[in-house]
């Protein structure tokens, strides 16, 4: 019967990853959203697709912030250095997040736990575009931003576009427009209506969606139930390399309606 539930498994992977065009799925058991251990098998199953995606050698993984990634980090051991030198960076310039889960925090969670190195994007959340501006020239800045469209790697969550942009404190405005463009979904900052379509986007500098088609590997990590529909909605047009390891809480739900 083990075995039946297995295969049963690797058809949903296979059923899902063909529906939204991408390179690969893993999906776990269980839902993440009632289960704590199903977030920790979704971090184990993103070390292991690393373990067998990345080369030996120098790699750069630029990160996203969320509490999925924090859990992420949070299973990452020194085997995934064993024949490799990582380099975590923060894929975007802050988004608004609590310090705990920020992208900053995170990719030097995953140097730590993995023995790695870390670089930092320290550029403040609200300030004019005057302000802003020189300080892509600051060398701290530059050189990390330089790293991010070098990474082999890059990891990432989706979430709920409502509870996102609330979470981040975004104005009265943005919320209004989010809600008006019937967004659904969000990740790296950008926001997705049902038809995969851009209809908002956070300006920051770092990653931007079009540089994704440049790096080899894209790990998209979420899941829970609730969250299906905004998988969905990011996945629509998501680039043909990503893997998405997600639950068979947010599997089940996507594969409803499909
Ligand atoms: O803010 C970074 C981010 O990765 C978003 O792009 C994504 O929507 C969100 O975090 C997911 O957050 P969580 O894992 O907490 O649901």
């Amino acid at each position: 019967q083990m075995m039946g539930q297995l295969l049963g498994m690797r058809e949903k992977e296979k059923e899902l990853a063909t529906y939204f065009q991408i390179e690969h799925c893993i999906i776990v058991s269980g839902d993440s959203e009632e289960q704590r251990k199903v977030m920790e098998e979704l971090g184990h199953a993103t070390s292991e697709s690393l373990d067998f995606l990345l080369p030996s050698g120098d790699n750069i993984i630029a990160v996203m912030g969320g509490t999925t990634m924090a859990k992420v980090a949070d299973q990452m051991t020194k085997a995934l250095s064993n024949d490799r030198h990582l380099i975590f960076v923060p894929a975007r310039g802050g988004i608004g997040e609590a310090v705990n889960i920020q992208a900053n925090t995170i990719s030097s969670q995953m140097a730590e736990n993995t023995g790695g190195e870390n670089r930092v994007l320290y550029v403040p959340e609200q300030v004019s575009e005057e302000t802003y501006k020189p300080l892509l020239q600051e060398p701290a800045v530059f050189n990390t931003l330089k790293m991010v469209t070098k990474a082999k790697c890059v990891l990432h969550s989706i979430g709920d576009a409502k509870l996102m942009a609330e979470r981040r404190g975004m104005s009265e405005e943005a919320l209004a427009l989010i809600k008006e463009q019937a967004a659904v979904g969000e990740a790296f900052g950008y926001f997705f209506n049902k038809a995969g379509e851009v209809v908002y986007k956070i300006p920051r500098i770092g990653l931007q969606l079009k540089d994704l088609a440049k790096i080899p590997c894209v790990l998209a990590i979420a899941g829970g139930r609730s969250k299906a529909t905004a998988i969905e909605a990011y996945m629509k047009n998501a680039p043909s390399q990503t893997w998405l390891i997600t639950d068979e809480g947010a599997a089940n739900q996507i594969l409803k309606g499909v």
